[in-house]
């Protein structure tokens, strides 16, 4: 056999729906070419269970670029697997030895229950969003880019921050299923930036609080940074902290004005 080819067993989730308990099911893939993604190695399998009259093994994907942060899985328990800075879609067989047994699961956090096999419904991303993931912005046509200066190291600092790409990598490697470091690289992108300011109080605490209803607490474990597909820096969270302790005497200044 050629040294680029490989044969691997996966141990793979398989959850019929939200209410069923799951398992574990082993399947053998052979001849898997080290070109090929991940994912990839999952359409191979999953064409052969459909032609084998099974059902697929469903799973969450879409860009396959590392953009959309939709791909989200544990590979033998790490976030988004082995490579740093790397998401499972751009996770390629050839970071894998023939005779590896590799262990699939899907994203393992409250926040996040599991719709099917190894999908997860992460919407609770969207109503910390939805709280206060937002600028106010005049209508009618852009303004020019340059109107508004911004410091380089703040217009880094803040892309920095938006690179975040949603996956929910960093609340499924926390022990305590904390969401600190999505719902502060939101809060940062924004709140760093001239045309974040008109909200920055509200939208902090607004998005903090929301975070609280679904998420577990940060106690600083750093898991997060290190699953993180795009590197966001646990700073970002002690910003969002900063932020939050200012919103909560800017608030109590003015209930006191009131
Ligand atoms: S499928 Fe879009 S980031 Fe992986």
């Amino acid at each position: 056999m050629s040294n680029h080819l490989k044969d691997i067993t996966l141990k793979i989730w398989r959850q019929s729906g939200p209410n069923d308990g799951g398992h574990f099911e082993t399947y053998k893939v052979d001849e898997i070419s080290d070109e090929a993604s991940f994912l990839e190695m999952l359409d191979y399998l999953n064409e052969r269970l459909i032609n084998e009259g099974n059902e697929a093994i469903v799973f969450d994907h879409d860009c396959r670029e590392g953009i959309c942060g939709t791909c989200s899985l544990m590979i033998n328990g790490q976030a988004h697997g082995p490579e740093r800075a790397t998401a499972t879609c751009q996770l390629h067989m050839r970071k894998f030895k023939s005779g590896d047994s590799i262990t699939i699961e899907p994203w393992r956090a409250k926040a996040f229950p599991i719709v099917k096999d190894l999908m997860v419904d992460r919407s609770a991303f969207d109503r910390i969003i939805e709280s206060g993931g937002f600028i106010t912005s005049p209508t009618g046509g852009a303004p020019d880019a340059n109107l508004i200066p911004i410091p380089k190291p703040v217009a880094d600092a803040a892309m920095d921050s938006a690179e975040c790409i949603g996956c929910g990598a960093c609340v499924a490697a926390c022990p305590n299923g904390a969401a600190n470091l999505f719902t502060s690289a939101k809060i940062a992108h924004l709140n760093l930036l001239p045309q974040g300011q008109a909200e920055r109080y509200k939208r902090v605490e607004a998005m903090v609080e929301t975070m609280d209803e679904y998420f577990g607490s940060c106690t600083n474990h750093g898991e997060c940074e290190a699953a993180c597909p795009k590197e966001i820096s646990i700073d970002v969270i002690a910003l969002a902290n900063a932020d939050y302790r200012k919103a909560k005497v800017k608030n109590r200044k003015q209930l006191a004005r009131n």
